[in-house]
């Protein structure tokens, strides 16, 4: 049999053939993490795989794109995926036409023109990868990884989670009738999060420890137990999470962005994409890449304290954040994604607790939405901006990661005034302050009584005409 691809370490490099790899998914000689590499890929070792490379024949750039296209009007499942699609670019199932799949991928990107304006760009987009099946990017890297454990014949899967990677697992694994268990810290994992498991009919575990606490003592079971890991240490994951990057050019007529921004957790995301863009180039798709940011909550700030630590050493951080998909102090991929910064000439910020919850009400303003960990790529960007390190002129993606039903407590608590704390809300410059207020929706309460109701509409409506009118997109995007 031929070798569709191998693994390199990207700590120390060694090569090993796919079946080699530990149940952990870290390396044998150094606990690195491994990188999926094709025969087409830089740094493809022949010697390193028994078996003899696949013979590759890409079709051109131009052949791509096309086929990529047209696969678009196809019934057949893995067409239709916005992940398998791109199959030439993943190219590592024995049968593709066997992969696991929920149609995932394929999610719109959105013209942010009132955004725009806030963070000073002029034009600014969103990539919604909240639009998948389970309402997050994950769904893109679980039905490349889930595919493989079908394919190694496991019957039992597993992940740590902080309710999205758990909420994909469990409908993926569901899918293809394999048994899947989740780790989630208690009580800090949103609720919409939370019932997706149980709904997918996963065993829910609920650890008494934070996200670094659960993904631990899982690595510890899986040396252990007949369980595949499904955490984004897991290559195919990433692989998975590449195809946005594949998309956002099909969306933008293959103009590349000058930037990506992308939250930062666990950091399988941020590398993932970097991976993608970088391969098109090495592929001839493309020509340049775009920078990609990285931005971290404030209190779960590992990778931004790493970037501004002269001795560049990764201490971790004991976690707090409202956004608690990225509430990670001790993210399993930060050499990867540290890398794709520095590759692709990005920069990695932090963002407090208020500026989350202002930018995730005026992603919610624009009629998009999203959850609070997708909120911190705007709030990122403004001081990106500030700092002149992205320009008036320059073509911004935010990648959007979940969907604002994700969290409906963080947004009704925001709304209500009840989210942030009176020593926080102490710190808010006039300036702010008026921004939230402008923001703030809170549902109003009124007899049901004709007279009651008109009055109020009235005052409401003054109110609105006094704001004027709003920016609304200048494409259908
Ligand atoms: N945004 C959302 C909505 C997430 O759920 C996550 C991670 C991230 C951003 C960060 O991505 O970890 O690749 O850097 N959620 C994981 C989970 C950890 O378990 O669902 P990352």
């Amino acid at each position: 049999m031929s070798a569709t691809h191998q693994l390199r370490c990207t700590d120390c490099g060694a090569r090993i053939a796919a079946d080699a790899v530990r149940s952990d998914f870290r390396c044998e000689d150094c606990k690195g993490l491994f990188e999926v590499l094709y025969p087409w890929s830089e740094g493809w070792s022949a010697e390193k795989t028994a078996a003899p490379a696949v013979e590759v024949r890409l079709p051109n750039p131009g052949g791509l794109r096309h086929l990529w296209q047209e696969r678009k009007t196809s019934t057949m499942a893995v067409d239709q995926s916005g992940v398998w699609r791109f199959r030439e670019m993943l190219p590592f199932l024995r049968d593709v036409e066997r992969a696991v799949t929920l149609r995932e991928g394929n999610t719109p990107l959105y013209e942010m023109p009132r955004a725009a304006e806030r963070a000073g760009v002029d034009w600014l987009l969103a990539k919604h990868q909240g639009m998948n099946p389970t309402g997050s990017f994950k769904d893109t890297g679980m039905t490349a990884a889930l595919s493989v454990a079908v394919e190694r014949g496991f019957e039992w899967v597993a992940c740590a989670s902080t309710g999205n990677t758990s909420a994909a697992m469990s409908a993926y694994a569901a899918r293809a009738g394999l048994r899947s268990i989740v780790f989630i810290p208690e009580g800090k994992i949103a609720w919409g999060k939370l019932s997706q498991s149980m709904d997918y009919g996963a065993l829910t575990i609920q650890l008494k420890t934070d996200f670094d606490g659960c993904l631990k003592l899982l690595t510890k079971l899986v040396q252990r137990f007949p369980i595949y890991l499904l955490n984004s240490v897991n290559p195919y994951r990433l692989e998975g999470q590449k195809t946005p990057a594949m998309e956002i050019l099909e969306q933008m007529e293959w103009q590349v962005p000058e930037h990506v921004v992308v939250p930062g957790g666990n950091l399988g995301n941020s590398s993932a994409l970097g991976k993608g863009f970088l391969e098109m180039k090495h592929l001839g798709l493309i020509s340049r890449v775009p920078r990609i940011h990285v931005i971290q909550a404030q209190g779960a700030n590992p990778l931004y304290r790493w970037f501004g630590d002269d001795n560049r050493e990764m201490q971790p951080v004991a976690a707090e954040t409202r956004a608690t998909a990225i509430r990670i102090g001790n993210p399993a991929s930060w050499k990867k994604a540290a890398r794709v910064v520095e590759e692709t000439g990005g920069w990695c910020e932090q963002v407090t607790e208020q500026e989350i919850a202002l930018a995730k009400a005026e992603i919610g303003a624009e009629g998009v939405g999203c959850e609070p960990a997708s909120a911190v790529t705007l709030a990122g960007l403004k001081k990106l901006v500030a700092q002149g390190r992205v320009a008036r002129e320059e073509r911004v993606v935010l990648l959007l990661t979940g969907h604002t039903l994700k969290d409906p407590q963080y947004t009704i608590d925001y709304h209500c005034g009840e989210l942030l704390t009176a020593a926080e809300m102490a710190g808010e410059t006039e300036c702010e302050r008026e921004q939230h207020a402008a923001l703030r929706k809170p549902p109003m309460v009124l007899e049901a009584d004709e007279s009651a109701v008109l009055k109020a509409l009235e005052e409401r409506m003054a109110t609105a005409d006094a704001e004027g009118m709003r920016t609304v997109p200048r494409s259908s995007l």
